[in-house]
């Protein structure tokens, strides 16, 4: 099929280069005349495991295309995905601009039929409002159908994510788009969960702020953890093998960040606010998560006197390992309280370090965690790299000034890093 898909962000960019992997002929489209140029020569903006060598496969194979020319793309296609942002408003709100901007921009050019799938997060009742105002622009006499594809692909995993999908939701009541839907994803041969639109928007928000809600739990139940005695990781173990709870998402630590939990939990909240209600356990989510991404500071500043001219390492920058992004990342948040505490804070991420730098510039970067360490009073690790796992006692004691780790995703056995001289804390152990 012909499709077209707005935005080229980690929604759309993915989505546009997985359906032409899986045969379809897609155009991308992006107001961004140096990132269009930039991916019409096979490099991708954003690093995804595998996206830019599928992206030079299907450009090669004529199948993807990339333009600022939204009139051409949308013009004559089958269907038209919105992948675009709808970042928080300072209210907490999901802010629908973009989408509002790309859906007049449709109006004004479809010469056809076709069908628009809005894959961005948005809230309850956005898709029938997306479509009364296509509607309502329209500048010629064709059908436009509107039906909701929620995204669940994770950052660092998002092209497996998405070629092996859990389930497809499809959100319409029309019997034409739901059709249109099934055949566009026919080639991926998934499970296909169809439901109406506005029951498919809530899906995608029970479905993050569950999770976040579950990370949260977890970092709460570690926090008491501390205090009787327990290990916060012998106990996920023990929960893990019931398959009423899941075994994943169970790993305390200092708080989530990235694009959609701490977005989508306060865009899900004021939506209720809205509706007069409150949803209390998702409140207490955000309230927890909070205080626990300082948590190992606020400790660290008990431990020391001052933070002021002390030299401190940080390892990890990016709001998860495998990816660059830096949104929400704890780290920012901390690194902030260290600066404004005069720390020498001197940081190291092996993917994250340059977008970190440009938020960040009078912060030193070091090339390699032992340049990051060198001389170092105290260290924090904030993302769980590969290469830092690998870490021994031994280096730490070796480059540190002083051997005194906080360790906030606990990726150290605790009793190892004693037994090698190493003062160590981490997360409800
Ligand atoms: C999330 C959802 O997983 C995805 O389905 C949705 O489409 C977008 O939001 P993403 O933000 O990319 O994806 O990352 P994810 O792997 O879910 O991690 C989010 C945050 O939670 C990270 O900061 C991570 O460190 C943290 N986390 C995750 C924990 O603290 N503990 C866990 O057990 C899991």
């Amino acid at each position: 099929m012909k499709l077209a898909v707005a935005g080229t962000g980690y929604v759309g960019l993915v989505a546009g280069v997985c359906f032409a992997e899986k045969g379809h002929y897609v155009t991308c489209v992006d107001v961004d005349e140096e990132k269009v140029a930039r991916m019409r020569e096979g490099i991708s903006p954003i690093y995804e495991t595998g996206l830019e060598e599928l992206l030079k496969k299907n450009l090669a194979a004529g199948r993807l295309f990339f333009t600022t020319d939204y009139e051409s793309a949308y013009s004559d296609a089958d269907a038209i995905f919105i992948g675009v942002g709808t970042p928080e408003l300072p209210d907490g709100s999901a802010n629908l601009t973009y989408i509002a901007a790309v859906c007049r921009q449709i109006a004004q050019s479809v010469t056809r039929d076709c069908l628009v799938v809005v894959k961005s997060t948005v809230p309850v009742g956005t898709n029938d409002k997306v479509e009364q105002f296509i509607r309502d622009n329209m500048e010629r006499n064709v059908t436009v159908r509107v039906a909701s594809n929620p995204e669940f692909l994770a950052q660092g995993n998002a092209v497996y994510d998405t070629l092996n999908a859990t389930r497809i939701i499809i959100g319409t009541e029309d019997d034409v788009a739901k059709k249109m839907l099934l055949d566009i994803y026919a080639p991926f041969d998934l499970p296909i969960v169809s439901v109406s639109r506005r029951s498919a928007e809530m899906i995608k928000y029970a479905c993050n702020n569950f999770l976040a809600l579950k990370i949260s739990y977890m970092n709460d139940i570690a926090n008491l953890c501390e205090l009787v005695g327990a290990n916060i990781d012998d106990v996920a173990e023990g929960m893990r093998y019931d398959p009423r709870i899941g075994a994943k998402f169970l790993k305390a630590g200092v708080g989530y960040g990235g694009s959609c939990f701490p977005k989508d939990t306060k865009a899900l909240t004021f939506l209720a606010r809205q509706h007069g209600t409150q949803l209390k356990t998702v409140d207490a989510a955000v309230k927890i998560n909070a205080t626990q991404k300082t948590r190992l500071f606020e400790k660290a500043k008990k431990r020391l006197m001052t933070f002021e001219s002390v030299k401190v390492a940080v390892l990890g920058l990016a709001f998860k390992p495998g990816t660059d992004d830096l949104r929400e990342a704890p780290a920012l948040d901390n690194v902030r309280l260290l600066l404004d505490h005069g720390a020498d804070v001197v940081c190291y991420d092996p993917i994250a370090a340059a977008n970190f730098h440009k938020l960040y510039p009078q912060v030193k970067m070091a090339n390699s965690v032992e340049d990051t360490l060198e001389g170092a009073f105290c260290c924090f690790i904030f993302t769980e790299w590969e290469e830092f796992i690998r870490l021994t006692p031994e280096t730490f004691r070796r480059k540190m000034r002083v051997p005194l780790v906080y360790d906030g995703r606990n990726i150290f056995d605790p009793e190892h890093m004693k037994r090698g001289g190493v003062e160590y804390y981490s997360i409800g152990r």
